[in-house]
């Protein structure tokens, strides 16, 4: 188990925007979607919008679990939909995602606001499994295309629909099957919300 604030980059959180995945829980039940923690050398803080499960369980429990993955497919599905709870594992009690190659236990005391920054702190966190692999641009724009169908859901402009279908084609062309299925499964998802 590794602790404290050099502990950071060896679980892979470096200075700028770390896209996880939060895994927070409510009466047992794990929740797990993309959160941002932003690092400014020694500085860790997130924000978080009113409205999500994450932010009701990080404001009522004051700790989140960061995930830290590489597999893109999880961020667009945990973005829009519920993992089921095969996807986690109990790591000293602590909601983990099974597939995590690191994953860190966060402090937060927040207040309850429609936008909340709050400082967060490193606990303690382990490292699953080290991989490495070449930057694949499709994997990323994955990434991209799910805050791109998360705002989309929210606000409904054409024109993150209209990002939605520029990224899907160099997904198509630089992913690889998991890639392709993820922004299929993200699409479905938008076009089946859009019609109810
Ligand atoms: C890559 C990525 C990063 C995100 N970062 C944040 C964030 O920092 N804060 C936030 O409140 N929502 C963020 N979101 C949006 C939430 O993940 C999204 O609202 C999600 O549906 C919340 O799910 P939940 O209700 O299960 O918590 C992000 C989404 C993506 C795809």
């Amino acid at each position: 188990m590794l602790f404290g604030k050099d502990a950071l980059e060896m679980l892979g959180i470096l200075d700028g925007i770390n896209e996880v995945i939060a895994t927070t829980e409510k009466d047992g039940r794990i929740n797990a979607a993309p959160l941002g923690i932003i690092r400014n050398e020694e500085s860790l803080y997130i924000r978080l919008f009113n409205g999500s499960h994450t932010y009701d369980n990080i404001l009522s429990n004051k700790w989140f679990v960061g995930n830290i993955t590489h597999d893109s497919w999880l961020f667009a599905e945990s973005a829009l939909g519920d993992l089921s709870q095969d996807y986690f594992v109990r790591r000293e009690g602590l909601p983990v995602l099974k597939d995590a190659e690191s994953w860190a236990l966060f402090k937060c005391e927040a207040f309850p606001l429609d936008i909340v920054n709050a400082e967060v702190e490193l606990v303690k966190g382990e490292i699953q499994e080290k991989k490495f692999r070449a930057f694949n641009r499709g994997a990323n724009l994955v990434v991209e295309a799910s805050i791109a169908a998360t705002r989309y859901m929210a606000l409904r402009s054409d024109s993150y629909y209209k990002e939605l279908l520029k990224l899907r084609m160099i997904i198509d062309r630089c992913g690889g099957p998991r890639e392709r299925e993820a922004i299929d499964r993200l699409m479905n998802r938008i076009d089946s919300y859009s019609h109810i």
